[in-house]
């Protein structure tokens, strides 16, 4: 049994000598170690052997486990290292080749405009209050002193949704961002119906009209209205603040020029005009030889719009005003058509 075991070890440890890779390896491991290897069978025959014997075949044989053990866990290190340093070999990576250049992309030009003028507001004390897109009829129009069949509706078709089944409240897309002005009002008298807090907001949204798309109009656009409510709130605080807003925008020499217009939920009411940028008021053709470009509406709001809000009227005054960053981006980038917004081609976004 000595002899054997001898045998054993030698003939396991010259055949480990030629294992060279991770396949034979294991293929070593279950012939000469497994479970029923030369060396692991010599322990189940044991019960065989003499008294005397068997103490010194059990030790013979642990020692040639041992060995073995040890054997092919140095030569697995070996071949580990072998087959590393052959892969270093073999798979260099060349990283003198040059990268593939990743597209960088930016910030869409609408969306630029939208967040300078939030920016300049902020500064101004206005904070952004955010409404949904799609509105009921009560919201984007009755409460905001639009009576049922008044023309002023025709100033904004709408896209109704499920038009009929609400009876006279149907759902639409907001035509402008106007009913934030109500949404926001009751936020915050629901809160304190006592007495309400005074408000100072710029509202960012698109708004939805059902227009024939052409160079001037485009069915989806971007509003920021602004919304201040409080006591002692004046047409003078309108103004000013507003002429405050253009010289942040267009510059400290910025003129500004006000127009009586009419909204209906605001009395009364006031188109604003910057002084012409392209051509300093001379008249040119991005302002039709007016000198002046139309770049907002306004009003103080009316008192059925603040009774609607839960504001009472005989307290509270308010101005609110709304403007289209996509327009300013027309016309400080010298744009003439209004459909570049949506349109996704790259090469006009690229330039921004
Ligand atoms: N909602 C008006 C529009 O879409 C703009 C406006 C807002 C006018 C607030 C006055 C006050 O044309």
């Amino acid at each position: 049994m000595l002899e054997k075991l001898n045998k054993i070890e030698k003939t396991a440890l010259e055949s480990l000598a030629a294992v060279t890779d991770e396949a034979a390896l294991e293929a070593w491991r279950v012939a000469n170690i497994g479970r029923s290897s030369p060396v692991m069978n010599v322990f189940s025959q044991m019960s065989g052997l003499s008294k005397e014997e068997r103490p010194l075949v059990g030790q013979r044989a642990n020692q040639v486990k041992t060995a073995l053990e040890q054997a092919f866990a140095a030569r697995a290190e070996v071949v580990k290292n072998a087959a590393l340093s052959k892969s270093l070999q073999e798979e260099r990576l060349d990283v003198t080749l040059p990268g593939r250049p990743a597209r960088r992309g930016g910030l869409h030009p609408a969306t630029v405009t939208l967040r300078r003028m939030l920016g300049i507001l902020a500064e101004m004390g206005f904070q952004v209050y955010t409404s949904r897109d799609v509105e009921t009829d009560e919201m984007n129009f009755q409460a905001l002193n639009f009576p049922p069949h008044h023309p002023a509706r025709e100033m904004q078709d709408s896209f109704y949704i499920e038009a009929g089944e609400r009876g006279d409240n149907p759902l639409l897309m907001r035509t402008h961002t106007s009913p934030g002005q109500i949404r926001a009002m009751r936020e915050f008298s629901g809160a304190n119906p006592e007495n309400p807090p005074s408000i100072r907001i710029a509202l960012p949204g698109m708004c939805y009209r059902y227009e024939q798309i052409t160079a001037r109009s485009e069915v989806q656009f971007y509003q920021i209205e602004g919304l201040a409510v409080g006591e002692n709130i004046t047409y003078g605080d309108l103004k000013g603040t507003l002429a405050d807003f253009a010289r942040r925008m267009f510059g400290e020499h910025a003129k500004v020029r006000f127009r009586a217009s009419y909204f209906p939920f605001t009395e009364p009411s006031a188109e604003m005009d910057v002084e012409c940028f392209v051509c300093g008021g001379k008249g040119c053709a991005v302002c039709k030889n007016s000198g002046w470009l139309e770049i907002l509406g306004s009003g103080m709001v009316h008192p059925n719009v603040l009774q609607n809000g839960g504001y009472d009227p005989r307290r509270y005054t308010g101005f609110a005003f709304g403007m289209g960053p996509q327009r300013m981006t027309m016309l400080q980038h010298r744009m003439n058509d209004i459909r570049y917004f949506w349109g996704n081609d790259i090469r006009f976004l690229e330039q921004f």
